[in-house]
This record gives structure tokens, sequence and C-alpha cells, in this order.
């Protein structure tokens, strides 16, 4: 939802804000600009990626040790030159990049041009700009401060003036914001990606807080105006965790980061000789975790997805009640929560809006707050009563698939913590899930050849029971988001009850039938579906009583190795995520980069 990125130092800025908005890009990639700052401001802005910023500014020859940029996901005004990002005053003193949204703006706006402001986009964020003409008496920061006492809605910004070359002003309400701490140097971001390069030690900004950014250091200012003491603190991730290295694709890398990405959630939180889960390090101590009566899950997307496997586990080992919900839903609803119910907010991110209001409104309610979340700092984490860190490393394609996964143990660990009696064996099943997951990565070929005769179809349906239909539900979303092919998930029981109308000669379903308790009545169904000319492919373990069972109905067979039952599910995701990049990139698609989509959703 809109990447944002500041320097100031003793370097060129432009490097820096170009290598920030490449990192930042998953972020939003309708529009991308700069403005660096040397007693006058060079602002460069253009609708497109930042890759066609570049090609812009290289002829531009931009100079200065301080500046700006930005890189769009379109809210208010259509992508294009004149709504790119950075945006100027009247005068040409001030430019300001912002992610988030101002909900008074047109009111702003109107008041503005009444008193003479010429406006040139159609952006929200326009308004800030004019505002900090106004607000000027010879220091940024503190027209910042004023200007945000105007300002409702949710904003991360950044500002730079021609009177001050040497100063970032920035400010955060409900978006996220980081400033890198390095020697003589400091670079501001949406997250800590563009900061990696320069410096692990970073500040958070909290909402309602103004920053001044100079050469002498970093000045705080909370809501009230008050000077706020705050250290840095270092961020274990490093810069080429964010690098692509020599797979096309982050997707791909992601995909393959999983076994190290799930080794490094389990580590430490089980015990490999008596199998038993320690979730102290959140916080959690067993007996307050065995107090609750009820669980409520929220999440959005991928995240939800992981909530549905959850749930799964949590009804099966501890034998608590579990509501899933969709975080946009639980906000606007009349959830049922309170004080004995531990509410499990789920996000790569820890910056998702539905999510973060979701977790509002249960901590107003009187439930405490799990968040599972991967970005450490992030507003989630910062907003959670206890947080169980995924350790995913950073995730930069815009599909998830080693958050998921990672979000996915991090329940199954969840759930051992929660269950009143051991279970040291799921324990100790879960420390084989590396090993197990790298087994399944060995799938890539067969799934890229059946991927490429995917290709070619517009609707796919997914079916599974129990655990098997969460993990459908992610294979769907996984293939719609990035192929653009059409694909829905169903319980596979429940395909009879209207959906098998649209099975046709030729249509895919992809059958997911892991469970061995199951097995017969998804085969069942998957019969349903070739008898109408359906073409079947059947996700099931390497084990000669399965093959045999389910290839009765079935066209073709991803195999999963054989491991214990209970992970079988989870090492399914892995072949799903696989299909749907294959099949992204037979028909041409951007895989890290979908349409319409970004990263990191930060507005309802
Ligand atoms: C899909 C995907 C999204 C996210 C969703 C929540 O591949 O990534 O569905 O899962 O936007 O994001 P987080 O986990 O950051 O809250």
């Amino acid at each position: 939802m809109c990447g944002i990125v500041g320097y100031v130092g003793n370097r060129p800025a432009l490097p820096i804000l170009l290598e920030g908005l490449r990192r930042l890009e998953y972020r939003g990639y309708d529009s991308a600009g700069v403005a660096v700052v040397n007693h006058r401001l060079q602002v460069v802005k253009s609708q497109g990626r930042v890759e066609q910023l570049e090609r812009l500014v290289a002829s531009q020859g931009l100079e200065g040790r301080s500046g700006i940029g930005h890189t769009r996901w379109a809210t208010h005004g259509a992508p294009s030159d004149h709504n790119a990002h950075p945006h100027t005053d009247c005068s040409g003193r001030f430019a300001v990049v912002h992610n988030g949204i101002l909900d008074n703006f047109a009111e702003l706006r109107k008041e503005l041009e009444a008193r003479g402001h010429r406006f040139r986009s159609d952006t929200d964020t326009e308004v800030v700009a004019h505002l900090l003409e106004e607000a000027w008496r010879g220091d940024l920061a503190a027209a910042l401060r004023e200007v945000t006492r105007r300002l409702r809605g949710s904003w991360a910004l950044a500002c730079v003036c021609t009177d001050q070359p040497d100063t970032l002003a920035l400010a955060r309400q409900d978006s996220p914001l980081v400033i890198g701490v390095g020697d003589g140097q400091y670079v501001a971001g949406s997250d800590v990606t563009p900061v990696l390069a320069t410096t692990r030690r970073v500040l958070y900004l909290d909402n309602g807080e103004v920053a001044r950014i100079d050469l002498r250091g970093v000045t705080i200012w909370d809501a009230r105006g008050e000077v706020v003491g705050r250290s840095p603190v270092e961020v274990a991730w490093d810069a080429s965790a964010a690098e692509k290295g020599s797979f096309d694709h982050f997707m791909m890398k992601e995909i393959y980061e999983q076994p190290q990405a799930v080794r490094q959630t389990l580590a430490g939180r089980v015990d490999p000789a008596a199998g038993s889960v320690d979730l102290s390090g959140a916080g959690l101590s067993p007996d307050r975790l065995r107090s609750f009566e009820r669980i409520q899950i929220v999440a959005c997307g991928t995240a939800w997805h992981a909530g549905l496997v959850g749930r799964r586990l949590i009804e099966a080992w501890a034998r608590l009640p579990v509501q899933v919900d969709v975080a946009s839903e639980f906000r606007y609803g009349e959830p049922l929560v309170d004080g004995r119910t531990l509410t499990v907010a789920i996000s790569q991110s820890g910056e998702t809006a539905d999510t973060l209001a979701a977790v509002r409104e249960a901590r107003r309610l009187g439930s405490p707050v799990l968040g599972i979340v991967n970005v450490e700092g992030s507003s989630l984490a910062r907003e959670a009563d206890w947080v169980l860190t995924t350790k995913a490393g950073p995730e930069v394609a815009v599909p998830s698939t080693k958050a998921y996964l990672t979000q996915v143990v991090a329940l199954h660990l969840l759930a051992l913590a929660l269950s009143r009696v051991e279970r040291p064996e799921e324990g100790r099943m879960l420390l084989q899930l590396p090993q197990r997951i790298e087994q399944t990565l060995a799938m890539e070929p067969r799934v890229r050849e059946l991927a490429r005769q995917l290709a070619g179809q517009s609707h796919l349906f997914y079916i599974g029971r129990g655990l098997d239909y969460a993990v459908a539900m992610e294979g769907a979303l996984k293939l719609k988001e990035i192929s653009y092919i059409h694909a829905e998930a169903y319980a596979a029981g429940e395909l009879k009850h209207g959906t098998l109308a649209l099975i046709e000669p030729g249509r895919t379903v992809v059958a997911l039938a892991t469970q061995e308790a199951l097995r017969t009545k998804t085969v069942g169904n998957m019969v349903e579906v070739k008898a109408r000319g359906g073409r079947v492919v059947a996700v099931t373990p390497d084990r000669p009583d399965a093959r045999k069972e389910v290839e009765v109905a079935a066209d073709a067979l991803l195999a999963l190795p054989d491991a214990p039952e209970g992970l079988l599910p989870v090492l399914a995701a892995v072949p799903l995520q696989m299909l749907a990049y294959f099949a992204a990139v037979e028909r041409g698609c951007d895989v890290d980069r979908p349409r319409n989509l970004a990263k990191s959703v930060t507005v309802e």
C-alpha cells in the first residue's frame, strides 16, 4: 500500500532512494517518484514501475544528500504521472510522500483552494504540501507537527524542504515508519528492507509521533508535543535475505526458503526429547494459556487460510472451541469475545489495517490478543499482548508462501501449548517438518510439467476434506492471484450441493486426499467429477495403499513424500504453491507483483 523512503546523510541520496524503492516495490507499483534536495527541489516521478523511474532519472543528474521517494498503490486519484508522489506546494519548496489515506482531504483542499492554493493532482496527499507551506515558520518538523493536527485518517509521511536541505521530517499515524540509524546517515522506510543495506539499528515510530532527522540525529515528539527518548534496536534480518539471488522470482526463492523458515520458527520452542512445546518466549505461561475457554482467530487472505488450519488443530488437540473470522468481517460484526477468549491475530506484515482494527475491537471487548506475526516491530507486534513471531525472514513476493507455512507451524505450536494433555509425538513430529519440506521441493519438475498442461484453463476447482479443505483454499487463492486463472476451493463433500453443475468435460479439479480416514470419501467425490467428464489431479502421499485407492479416479497424481500423516496437509501446500507459480510463469504473468495487489494492505 505504497512504500515510502527517505534519506539524510553523507552520501548522494539518489542511489539509496532508488534502491529503497526497488525493495519497497512490493507495496505498490502503479507509479514511482523521488525528490532530492540541493538548495532546490529536484522532483522526478512517473506512472509505471521503479524501473521506469530509474531510466527517467538517469539523464537528469539529481544531486543532493537528502531526499524522499515513493512507490504507489493508487487509492485517491488514478495511476498517472501527475498523481505520482512526491507532491509539492505552490512555491516548490516542500515535497511530501505519503502512505495511507487522509479522510478529510476534500474539506482541507477546498479550504486551501479558497486561500489561493493551486492543486496539480487528484490525490489526498497534496494537501499536506500546501498545509506545510502555510505552517512554515523556519522549522520543517514544527510545521509538520502543526499540519498533522489538522489531518484525519492514516499516514506515514516523509517531507523535505529547500530551506532546510539536510533535514527530513516524518510523521506516523496507522501506517508503518521505521528509521535506520547509521553512521552519519539515516534511512527511513515503510519497513526495514530499504534500511538494511545501510544499517540494522532501527527506531520504530509510534502513532501520533513526528520525527526530525538531520545530521545531528533524530528527535521524536509524541502527539502532545513532548520529546520522546528512544534507543535504536537491532533487527535480526540481514540485507541478503531480501535479495533474489539466482532465482528468477522472489516467490520461487521464498518457496525454497521454507525448510529454513520452518526450522527457525520451531527453534527453541519444541524440546526434541520430550516433544513438549514452550511458548514462554512469547511471554505466555502454560497456566495463562490454559486459562482461556475459547479461541478467536482473526486474519486476512492467506493468513486467514492459515487460521483455518489452526482451528482444526486447536479443536482436535486442545479441545477448545475456535472461531475463525476474516478480520474485515469481524471488525464490523458483533463479536462474542471477552476476557475468557484468547484472540489470535495472524499477519505476515503486522500492518494489515483490517487485522489491526479487529485486534483493537477484540481488546476493547476485553479479550487479550496473541499476535502471530513475521515483522518484528510492526504495529501488530507492538499492539498485541503477546507475540509469537514466525521466523520466515523478509517475504518480498506479493503472493505469500513461506510466511503462510510458518504461520501454520506457529499454530501447530499454539495448539500443542493449549492442549491440557501432553502430546509428545505431535511435538516431535513437527521437528521432522523442515526435512520433509526439503523432500517435497523435489516435486518441482513434476509440478512444472502439470502446470504447463493447466496453464491454458480458465477455471479450476480445488477440493479436500478437513485440513485438506483448508489447504485447498490456499491453493486456489495462490493460483488466482498470480496466474489470473479463476479458481475456487470447496469442501469435497459440498461439491454435489451445487458446484458440480459447473463440471463439464475437461474441467480440472485438484483433489487433496492426504488423510487416510477421509480418503475413501474424497475419492468418492473425485469419481463424481470424473463421471461428468472432469479431469482430476490428485494430491496424495507416495504410499502404495494411497496411490492405489486414488489412482482409480485420478488423471494425474502429485505424490507427496511419505511422511507422518499429520504433516501431509502442510506439505501439500508446497506443490500447490509451485503449481500456481509455474502456471503464472507459463502465462507470462508478473509473479512477484500481480496486478491490482500490494503486499501490505494498510487501507480498509
Ligand atoms: C496472498 C497474500 C494476502 C495476505 C493478506 C494478509 O498471497 O499474501 O492474502 O495474506 O493480505 O496480509 P498479512 O499477512 O500481512 O496481514
